[in-house]
């Protein structure tokens, strides 16, 4: 539930010459022409099918042109949609969050606020719903800041040798596996179900139907060389623990087998799971190496390689969070310790979320209240942003301080929100949308 907002979001400043307009599928041409604009992809009549059934039409909202000194009048020019996700959040719960996606404005209307027009209209519409937190996966990571949004998780990115030498994990051998051409009425449930299994923050346990399709497709002709879509699924018994959608490319050097495994989709729910995965990814005929991308700083894989150096790895920014609502979004997460600490918090584009905010921890839930403005004393001054960052314990609050992003004005407050809002394992989003 939203909290009782004292002070109303800035309305929305739509750029002179436009409206705001409600997307549905009777604008799917338009709108899939705006996105293929965008994004610069190739508008293929197969794609634009399948990206009928990869857009979240329910939440689509778009920009066109009211003044026929802007074009045509009707055109659209920009839009953006969400998906109704459920994320895991410190302490194991799972809460509804609003999943920006498919944001984009034509080239010919950049850089007029049409972004910032359509993501003010995202917060309002998500508060609305009673989503407390946006978060997305940036195009171009310097985009999103300036909107309050944290970076919240960091991915590794690894490209790992041929049959990767792991420690036993005991289980790991008595695992099933199964290896299928992937399809979507018989897979998705098993990512389904190893999904809702996960615990590690950032992970989303309900995927929406336009995910999936998004991520099975599979269109010939756009492969790039690698043979269709695969799945790969780890079972304990009949329950799925782990899977991979993946796809290998043939490659030679000097008559030499230098083949690509490109995992583009996996997740797992155990350790001995987690080996049995990437001891069969990297262990395919004709292949050389293996690439995957979403794997947590503190992944299992990571505490198995016995040769570090077999794995080539590279960190990227991961998941953005925007907290839209300071008292559901605090109160909804668990806590590692217990704390009472006030913090000045700004936000320069939802004035109800700046003040001074009092977080009382006990036993793990915190109760979250407002108790004064701006410019009030508070233990710790920070924005958003950093709140944001912190939110699901893959930055701590002190290593923010570091770099003069938090300001401790009460010693030891920073120590004590630091340790309750930290989490032990590393967030990570495994899904990308
Ligand atoms: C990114 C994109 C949506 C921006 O749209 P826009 O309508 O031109 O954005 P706005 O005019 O509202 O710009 C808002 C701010 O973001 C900045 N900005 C826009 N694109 C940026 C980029 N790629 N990198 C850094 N800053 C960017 C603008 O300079 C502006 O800054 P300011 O507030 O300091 O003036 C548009 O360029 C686009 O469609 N790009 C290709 C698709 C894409 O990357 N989509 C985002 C998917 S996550």
């Amino acid at each position: 539930m939203m909290n009782q907002m004292t002070k109303q979001p800035k309305t929305p400043t739509l750029p002179r010459g436009y409206r705001l307009i409600d997307l549905s599928r009777d604008r799917d041409i338009e709108t899939f022409d705006i996105t293929a604009w965008a994004f610069a992809f190739e508008a293929q009549e197969k794609f634009a099918e399948c990206f009928l059934d990869m857009y979240p039409w329910e939440r689509g909202r778009g920009i066109e042109i009211a003044d026929p000194s802007r074009g045509k009048v009707g055109a659209l020019v920009a839009a953006h949609s969400s998906h109704a996700l459920h994320m895991k959040v410190p302490g194991g719960t799972s809460i509804p969050v609003s999943g920006l996606t498919w944001v984009g404005t034509h080239p010919g209307h950049r850089r007029r606020r049409l972004l910032t027009t359509m993501v003010a209209d995202h917060f309002e519409r998500s508060r609305a719903r009673g989503e407390a937190i946006s978060i997305l996966y940036a195009a171009e990571s310097a985009i999103y800041q300036r909107f309050g949004y944290g970076l919240a998780a960091r991915e590794r990115r690894v490209r790992i040798k041929r049959r990767v030498k792991l420690r036993p994990i005991p289980g790991s051998e008595a695992l099933t596996v199964r290896l299928e051409s992937a399809d979507i009425d018989r897979h998705a449930p098993i990512v389904e179900a190893v999904q809702a299994a996960r615990l590690r923050p950032g992970s989303l346990s309900e995927i929406p139907e336009g995910l999936f399709h998004e991520h099975f497709l599979d269109l010939e002709g756009e492969r790039d060389g690698f043979e269709r879509l695969r799945m790969l699924m780890i079972y304990d018994g009949e329950t799925p623990k782990a899977y991979a959608l993946f796809q290998r490319k043939d490659r030679r050097e000097y008559g030499n087998p230098k083949g690509i495994v490109k995992v583009n989709l996996w997740g797992s729910v155990s350790a001995a799971a987690t080996h049995r995965l990437w001891t069969v990814l990297s262990d395919l005929d004709l292949m050389d190496v293996t690439e995957a991308g979403k794997i947590a700083l503190d992944d299992p894989l990571l505490h198995m390689i016995i040769d570090e150096r077999s794995l080539t790895s590279t960190v990227r920014d991961n998941l953005w969070l925007r907290i839209l609502d300071v008292k559901a979004a605090l109160e909804a997460r668990g806590y590692e310790a217990d704390c009472d600490v006030t913090i000045e918090l700004t936000d320069a584009r939802l004035p109800d979320n700046a003040g001074v905010w009092r977080i009382r921890v006990d036993g793990g839930t915190a109760e979250v209240t407002r108790i004064g403005d701006v410019g009030d004393p508070a233990d710790l001054g920070l924005s958003i942003q950093e709140l944001g960052a912190a939110y699901l314990g893959g930055n701590a609050l002190e290593s923010l301080q570091n770099a003069a992003l938090v300001d401790e004005r009460t010693p030891g407050s920073l120590h004590a929100l630091s340790l309750a809002m930290r989490s032990p394992v590393s967030p990570v989003s495994n899904i990308s949308f």
